[in-house]
């Protein structure tokens, strides 16, 4: 077994661990991260790409913002159209000049990890069997195995970033854990394609037909999005039924716009909102998805990772700087504060915009819930401060400073 130690040892090099070792070590402080598939599956995954404001100061704070302040596009606002009404989000006008920024997470992800090798940071990647232990004691360490040999990672603190499905949320015993869970009744059906987008803001469509999104990466990549029933399988799809269906989903303006073409990636997502409380236990810290799932009707998941990863660095740099041990403890109230306004708003957009004809919810009938949402949303629309109330949690709400 070789033995290796580190201060702060991270699982997993999605988004949240590669921003949090790239945070820690502008601090000097230093870090190991296990993954647990390559560096190209990681970019592979195609996930969401709308940054609050606050995740992209955290980016160049980071010293990671080059390529994203040249290629990413700043929004001012997005469309609802509300069975092909439409109504702007004026996102600037209504919050007093904060935007949104388009930019992939995977790109995100390709250039935090060019950083992180340009600094000659470690990372194990393709590393199996990650196993923490002892993390309620002084001394927690990682056992893992990478490239047929057996390891002993030893650390001072253990940050859980492993996502949804990884090892280290399991880690908090089970009854000093309290999981909360919905799971919606339908999924989004995604296609990627490189063709020039409906429009140059977001449109999110309540239709009778179900929910559809027309977002983008660039003005020559389009990323679109349809409700769809959770038992559809993505090989019942073909790409023209995919544009078929987007078009009569469509504001009638935009349908008119729609460039169809090959997709590039297809793939149908649940939609799952889900909290884990608390997000510590002894030396461990969950992070992102490892914590929280919601749906990305709000475009919150990567955004609610960056909280996390926001005040468990000012922390840590603490512990680092000051000896202050104890602040650690304001961790996980301060981030379950935010994720939990975040997993509010992405359910409520979730329920104003879908369609829940057939399925039961909220002990009611779809039909009757669906009354009560559609007088919701043309309500919210159709009042500036409802427009307001929408806008201020789409640009995100301001980090709470640890005290
Ligand atoms: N050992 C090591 N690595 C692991 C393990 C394990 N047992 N289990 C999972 N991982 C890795 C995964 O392979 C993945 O690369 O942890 C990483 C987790 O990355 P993400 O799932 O992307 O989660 P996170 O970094 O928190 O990203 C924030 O919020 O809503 C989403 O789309 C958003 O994916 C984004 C996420
Ligand atoms: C995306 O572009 O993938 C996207 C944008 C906004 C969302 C969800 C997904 O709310």
């Amino acid at each position: 077994m070789k033995t290796l130690s580190t201060q702060v040892a991270i699982i997993g090099a999605g988004p949240s661990g590669l921003l949090l070792g790239q945070l820690l070590h502008k601090q000097g402080i230093e870090t190991i991260i296990l993954e647990r598939v390559t560096g190209e599956y990681v970019l592979g995954r195609i996930r969401a790409g709308i940054l609050e404001q606050g995740f992209t100061e955290l980016v160049r704070e980071a010293g990671v913002g080059e390529r994203m302040d040249q290629e990413g596009e700043v929004h001012e606002g997005f469309i609802i159209s509300d069975n092909g009404n439409c109504t702007h989000i004026d996102l600037k006008a209504l919050t007093g000049g904060k935007t949104v920024t388009c930019y992939g997470q995977v790109e995100i992800t390709r250039d935090l990890m060019a950083a992180r090798a340009a600094a000659d940071l470690t990372t194990y990647y393709e590393a199996s069997n990650v196993q923490p232990h002892d993390v309620n004691s002084s001394q927690p360490y990682i056992t893992f195995s990478y490239q047929g040999e057996d390891y002993r990672l030893n650390a001072d603190y253990i940050a859980g970033c492993d996502g949804f499905h990884g090892i280290s949320r399991k880690t908090i015993p089970a009854h000093l854990r309290t999981e909360h869970e919905r799971v919606y009744p339908f999924g989004w059906l995604g296609v990627m394609s490189d063709t020039p987008p409906v429009n140059e803001e977001l449109i999110y469509c309540k239709h009778e037909r179900g929910f559809a999104l027309a977002s983008r990466r660039s003005a020559t990549r389009s990323r679109y999005y349809l409700q769809v029933p959770v038992s559809d399988k993505v090989e019942d799809w073909s790409d023209e039924a995919f544009w078929e269906e987007l078009k009569r989903r469509l504001p009638a303006e935009a349908a008119a716009q729609l460039i169809t073409g090959n997709s590039i990636e297809k793939s149908i997502a649940p939609l799952r909102s889900f909290v884990c409380e608390p997000m510590q236990y002894g030396r461990l810290f969950l992070v992102g998805d490892a914590a929280h799932i919601v749906p990305p009707t709000g475009a919150k998941g990567l955004n609610l990772a960056a909280s996390d990863v926001a005040t468990l660095y000012k922390l840590l740099t603490r512990v680092y700087r000051e000896g202050d041990t104890a602040c650690l403890q304001q961790y996980s109230p301060i981030a379950l504060r935010r994720v939990w306004n975040g997993e509010r708003f992405s359910w409520w957009m979730s329920n104003m915009l879908h369609n829940y004809t057939g399925m039961e919810v909220s002990g009611m009938q779809g039909e009757t819930f669906s009354r009560f949402m559609d007088s919701e949303l043309h309500y919210y629309l159709n009042s500036e401060n409802g427009r307001k109330v929408i806008a201020e949690q789409y640009v995100g709400l301001p980090y709470e400073e640890p005290l």
